[in-house]
């Protein structure tokens, strides 16, 4: 008994003593591990008379016991004083200056492009994808576009060979849904075409149009009209007047442009629109019979509108932007407004 409280007292003051959490593990070790001193004491109890050994028995739990509660003590409270210390050292000073997050913009294309899609997926269109790099065949032939027409030539059109170059237009898209013979179409493809010009302010060999069409029995010019008029309020307001002008177009017959009044003036004329009260916005018509004949749609049964718009044209419009290549030159201090 005595023995067993000299070990008790023993290992308490050694884990008082004790400076640090590593310290109890060796403590714990030479009391109660398997060659520690408590454990000795259980290893004598062959020595013991046997109607002594249940209560040299309960003793030496008890010490046991009372050790490891005392190291479980020791351990929380040099836990909590870690715990503390570093909570000191983390203290963070609110009244410090932070630190300036820079936040991107979208540029005024994307803006644009996203009106674009909201207003015609409104209207139930999907948005497809065309590929850039294209077949003559898809970017002209498959248009109408016969060899010798002016678009074809090498001053125009960038070329990677004889059978392939780098599409004119989005309009190379209409023959790709066509083909894949879903029928009815409602869609638009935004995309990047490309032409060989010099950059100007109005001109860039790379830039992006919208190309919009719908294929159904019984659709009519009527529907062309209403849709594009419809566009054109959502996209420059609800006062926005539109006129469309007969033009030429080879994968469309008739074919028109479609002005809307200038939404600066109202239609007076200004700066803005050179006097004219009329901005040109795209071009469109009803799909050539030819064009769905070389797609495999029969032109007896289904007819159609297509429209073709320049989305960098949109974005100057509707910004008030006066040169194009601003849009091109990544300059903070000009994407910064948008
Ligand atoms: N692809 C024509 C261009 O680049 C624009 C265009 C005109 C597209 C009429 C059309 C359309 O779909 O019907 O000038």
């Amino acid at each position: 008994m005595e023995n067993l409280d000299k070990i008790v007292e023993d290992a308490l003051s050694r884990i008082q003593k004790s400076e640090q959490l590593e310290a109890l593990n060796d403590i714990k070790t030479s009391f109660l591990g398997k060659k520690g001193q408590l454990t000795a004491v259980l290893k004598g109890m062959k020595d013991v008379a046997p109607e002594d050994r249940p209560k040299v028995g309960q003793m030496v739990n008890d010490a046991r016991q009372k050790i490891e509660q005392l190291l479980d003590e020791k351990r929380t409270e040099f836990e909590r004083a870690k715990r503390e210390a570093r909570m000191r050292s983390e203290v963070i000073d609110v009244t410090l200056p932070g630190k300036k997050l820079n936040l991107g913009h979208r540029h005024p294309n994307t803006i644009a492009l996203e009106e674009i899609e909201r207003i015609f997926v409104g209207m139930g269109y999907e948005v497809v994808d065309g590929p850039e790099i294209e077949y003559d065949y898809y970017n002209f032939e498959a248009l109408n576009i016969p060899d010798g027409h002016p678009a074809k030539d090498e001053q125009d059109t960038f070329y990677i060979n004889d059978k392939i170059l780098l599409r004119t237009q989005t309009s190379s898209v209409q023959v790709h849904m066509m083909e894949q013979g879903r029928l009815p179409i409602r869609m638009i493809s935004p995309g990047r075409v490309f032409r060989s010009d010099d950059v100007d302010a109005t001109h860039s060999p790379s830039f992006h149009q919208v190309e919009g069409m719908v294929v159904d029995k019984h659709i009519t010019f009527a529907d062309l009209k209403g849709t594009l008029e419809l566009f054109a309020r959502k996209m420059f307001g609800e006062n926005t007047k539109v006129k469309f002008r007969p033009h030429h177009f080879p994968f469309t017959e008739p074919s028109a442009e479609m002005d809307v009044s200038c939404f600066k003036c109202g239609g007076k004329g200004c700066r803005f629109c050179k006097g004219e009260g009329w901005i040109e916005i795209l071009g469109c018509g009803m799909v050539h019979p030819h064009v769905f004949e070389m797609s495999g749609i029969d032109p007896e049964e289904y007819t159609g509108f297509a429209f073709g718009v320049g989305l960098e044209r949109i974005a100057l419009l509707k910004y008030e932007i006066d040169d194009m290549r601003l849009l091109y030159e990544n300059d903070i201090r000009f994407l910064s407004q948008f």
